[in-house]
């Protein structure tokens, strides 16, 4: 990878700490705290399934666990006798297994277990994608093949601070989600059990809310990016493992900011690359809160990207609860499935990725994903408020914080600074902070623009060749909050840049 990056080097990393680009020999691996539920037993043998690590399903039907579909507390008003209950796993059985041939069986059987959202629920992109997207051989491989496999019920739920499942109990979790199966997450606004998580049934998927039309073509290929990994894992179903760890940082004040003497550690800044092309590298997830975003409705940037072409990152969904501000979620392992072309409303499924990442020792590839959500601005001013330097500060240490020596590299770029509305140069100055705080090297991508990747790459040399530390930093930042006018951070986005080099060089 050193020589892949090195023409483009503008401002340098003296030696890139980079996952291994092969695989790990399994050991037996034990989670080194009672924080880690896994699934699987280990140790994983390479190009076995993971076997479940119980052989029987525990029910935990309480607000602490995952409620599943399969659940016998899973009861629901049957559908002819409004008074009288019935076992929804039943019903989800009986719609499942009925067999479908076309995308109005699809929408029958979700409304079936669903039906308090009949009428409400609309499902037009759904038979749009099926029945004009698609061809008379696509759609006969999805109705003979994709959908009849993907109706594996049950599997036994746990939360914890990390959980650790195969592949392959993804891919059935999964398929629940996309039959809308999981109870009590179709109601989402204030007081319902989940408010606080994001929506895990597809249906979201299948319409669009509004005459957005704009949207429709994204939409469209988000549900191909969908059949297309469903289609993938029935042909061959993967045989590694996916860890979700939601990371909780506490202890930190700005006293740890004002007072660092450290100096940036090696960066470099490109607008040739994406983050997703730094292999080897832990790559950033610019986040929501709610993990995922808009990737289940109409959302279609980086995050929401990232989660279809792989897909195995939605299962974070299910059980991960809004991130509070010193928390992040680690995805370690997902496999990519799908390349992409386009962004936001021109986003489109480009065929097929096959991805060639290293497993490490329990089956995991090598692509860790740090979800990290930077605070929205309404107002642009808002970014630059102490209190609102150090929640980002804060977050960003979050995601960097390792406690390995020589911690691997991360790929990182305009975090908070397109739907978020933050400023490109501000956000570099708070993350050239942050990995120097963690000793984390950075490849940032500015996302194609080169004047971002020149302006940051001058004030970074400048830093450098001042030796200027993260304490010096904070401070001017406050300076500039302090004496700079709100006219000014508006009209000259990079003025924060040019503020600080002018200060120190006099
Ligand atoms: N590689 C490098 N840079 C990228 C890439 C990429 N693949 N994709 C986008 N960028 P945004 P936010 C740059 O808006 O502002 C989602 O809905 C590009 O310059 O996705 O933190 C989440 O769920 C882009 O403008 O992140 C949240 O709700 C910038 O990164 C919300 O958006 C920011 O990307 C987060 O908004």
């Amino acid at each position: 990878p050193s020589q892949e990056c090195s023409n483009e080097v503008k401002t340098s990393i003296r030696k890139m700490r980079l996952f291994p680009n092969t695989n790990a020999s399994p050991r037996r691996h034990k989670p080194s705290n009672s924080r880690h539920k896994m699934f699987v037993k280990t140790p994983t043998v390479p190009g076995e399934l993971p076997k479940p690590s119980s052989e029987t399903y525990i029910d935990c039907w309480d607000g602490d666990h995952v409620r599943m579909p399969c659940s016998p507390s899973n009861i629901y008003p049957d559908e002819h006798f409004k008074s009288k209950t019935c076992k929804r796993w039943s019903l989800i059985e009986s719609s499942l297994t009925a067999g479908m041939i076309s995308s109005y069986d699809i929408e029958e059987a979700i409304l079936h277990y669903n039906s308090r959202y009949k009428g409400k629920w609309n499902f037009a992109i759904l038979h749009q994608t099926i029945n004009e997207e698609m061809t008379q051989t696509e759609r006969n491989e999805l109705f003979n093949h994709v959908l009849p496999f993907m109706a594996i019920p049950l599997l036994r739920k746990q939360q914890g601070y990390s959980l650790t499942f195969s592949q392959q109990q993804v891919a059935s979790l999964l398929a629940n989600a996309f039959f809308c199966t999981f109870p009590r997450r179709n109601a989402t606004g204030q007081g319902t059990e989940f408010a606080s998580y994001p929506s895990i049934n597809f249906n979201g998927l299948f319409c669009q809310v509004g005459k957005r039309v704009r949207r429709e073509n994204s939409m469209i290929h988000k549900l191909k990016c969908i059949f297309h990994y469903f289609k993938k894992i029935s042909l061959s179903m993967p045989c590694g493992c996916v860890t979700f760890k939601r990371k909780v940082v506490s202890g930190l004040s700005a006293k740890v900011w004002s007072d660092s003497t450290r100096c940036l550690t090696d960066c470099h800044f490109t607008s040739e690359k994406l983050i997703e092309d730094f292999h080897g590298a832990v790559q950033a997830d610019f986040a929501n809160c709610m993990i995922g975003g808009g990737v289940l409705r109409m959302g279609c940037v980086q995050e929401e990207i990232q989660f279809l072409t792989h897909p195995e990152l939605l299962i974070s969904r299910l059980f991960t609860q809004q991130l509070d501000d010193n928390e992040v979620l680690i995805m370690k392992g997902a496999e990519k499935y799908s390349n992409y072309k386009g962004y936001g409303d021109s986003f489109e499924f480009d065929g097929d990725h096959t991805d060639i990442t290293a497993f490490d020792d329990i089956g995991r590839r090598y692509r860790h994903i740090i979800g990290m959500d930077a605070s929205y601005y309404s107002n642009t001013l808002t970014q630059y408020q102490m209190n609102h330097v150090i929640r980002e500060l804060n977050k960003a240490y979050s995601g960097f914080y390792s406690n390995k020596d020589s911690p691997i590299d991360i790929a990182t770029g305009n975090w908070g600074c397109g739907a978020f509305n933050g400023n490109h140069y501000f956000k570099g100055v708070l993350q050239l902070m942050v990995a120097a705080e963690c000793d984390r090297q950075l490849h940032y991508s500015v996302f194609g623009d080169h004047n971002v990747e020149q302006k940051l790459t001058s004030f970074y040399q400048f830093c450098k060749s001042h030796n200027v530390t993260v304490g010096t930093l904070w401070k001017q930042i406050a300076e500039y909050q302090n004496q700079t006018d709100s006219r000014t951070k508006k009209e000259n986005p990079h003025s924060v840049l040019s503020f600080i080099m002018r200060n120190l060089n006099t």
